[in-house]
């Protein structure tokens, strides 16, 4: 899939994606056909990110009217969406952004399948818009907290164009900033158990020629430590009130140590990641996935037989300890938030 290309399009009543299971070794098209195949991707990470499965959501409601309630078709209905919707938005728990996004192309039901379809297109167009927004917003949030020239970045998971429509949203922020010439090197957390960042961030970063290693999840507060890293760039799942915000799990430990050793830790986020009908981001449901991830690589089982894992796919950072949540509007001064 090209550069300038959406991660997710509509192509003759079908959405058609990256496997991100693929990647980096294989660019598998993906095409879904059903919303069961849409919703197989989200739970599979297939589709991943918050804003991509959002978008994923979206036009797999489309798929759902057009199944349903075209013209001469003996579908079930409004009805029969309406359940499709419901399984979409509860395919993933966490991010805020794949509820929300089902529920605004459901809005467009009454007026038909060609009405949900273009709500979700539009979704897609917007997204686009409000990447580079918020890119050029955090490019200058970064610059401004940092004096360091050129910076060395560390960042966690991956946010790049795999997980929305355009340029991404922390990864967007670090390649626009290479683009000026202002990178040194991103340090790239690996993201147990699924390894978002060393399979996906990784390729991105290469695809983009910005020099990078990957480290382990655990090397990165002693990567602060040793003066390895001049600014933390992530990403947010959904975002509370007051400015607690979860993302991938493994996001607080590094707030914790990025605040410790004075590194300026900054969240990249849309205003679709903000869930203001939550303050306190102990609130947030936590999606806990299959044991399997943590007790097994691949196909190969690392631990004793029998033994039981503990998988939340998320956690939460307090406020407090993030220094800027940026979004297309600007920077958020979340409550209590850190200088
Ligand atoms: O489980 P994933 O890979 O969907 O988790 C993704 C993240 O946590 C990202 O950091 C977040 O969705 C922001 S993507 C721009």
């Amino acid at each position: 899939m090209p550069f300038d290309q959406p991660s997710l399009c509509w192509d003759d009543n079908a959405i058609v994606t990256l496997d991100q299971r693929a990647l980096p070794h294989e660019k598998r098209r993906l095409r879904l056909d059903t919303v069961d195949d849409v919703i197989t991707a989200i739970t599979t990470l297939a589709v991943r990110g918050a804003p991509s499965i959002g978008l994923a959501g979206a036009l797999g409601v489309a798929l759902s009217a057009h199944a349903h309630c075209s013209p001469g078709i003996t579908g079930g209905g409004q009805e029969a969406v309406r359940a499709d919707a419901q399984r979409l938005a509860a395919a993933r728990p966490t991010a805020v952004n794949l509820a929300r996004a089902v529920d605004r192309a459901l809005g467009r039901l009454p007026d038909g399948p060609e009405a949900v379809l273009a709500e979700a297109t539009t979704m897609i167009d917007e997204d686009r818009a409000v990447n580079r927004q918020m890119v050029a917003h955090a490019v200058q949030a970064v610059l401004d907290r940092c004096p360091q020239r050129p910076l060395r970045f560390l960042t966690h998971c991956n946010t790049g164009r795999l997980a929305t429509a355009a340029v991404g949203t922390a990864l967007g922020t670090i390649l626009a900033l290479a683009d000026a010439g202002k990178v040194t090197e991103v340090l790239v957390d690996e993201t147990r158990p699924l390894l978002q960042g060393a399979r996906l961030t990784a390729w991105e970063l290469a695809e983009a020629g910005v020099p990078h290693r990957v480290c382990v999840d655990s090397a990165a507060a002693a990567a602060m430590g040793r003066g390895l890293v001049d600014c933390v760039l992530v990403g947010a799942d959904r975002i509370t009130a007051r400015g607690d915000v979860a993302n991938k799990i493994g996001t607080y430990g590094l707030a914790i140590a990025a605040a410790h050793h004075g590194v300026p830790f900054i969240v990249v986020a849309p205003e679709s990641s903000w869930d203001r009908s939550l303050v306190d981001g102990r609130d947030i449901v936590i999606e806990e996935r299959d044991p399997d991830e943590v007790t097994s690589y691949g196909e190969v089982r690392t631990t004793p037989p029998g033994t039981r894992a503990y998988n939340p796919a998320f956690d939460v950072t307090p406020a407090s300890l993030i220094t800027a949540i940026v979004s297309e509007h600007g920077v958020h001064h979340a409550s209590g938030a850190r200088a």
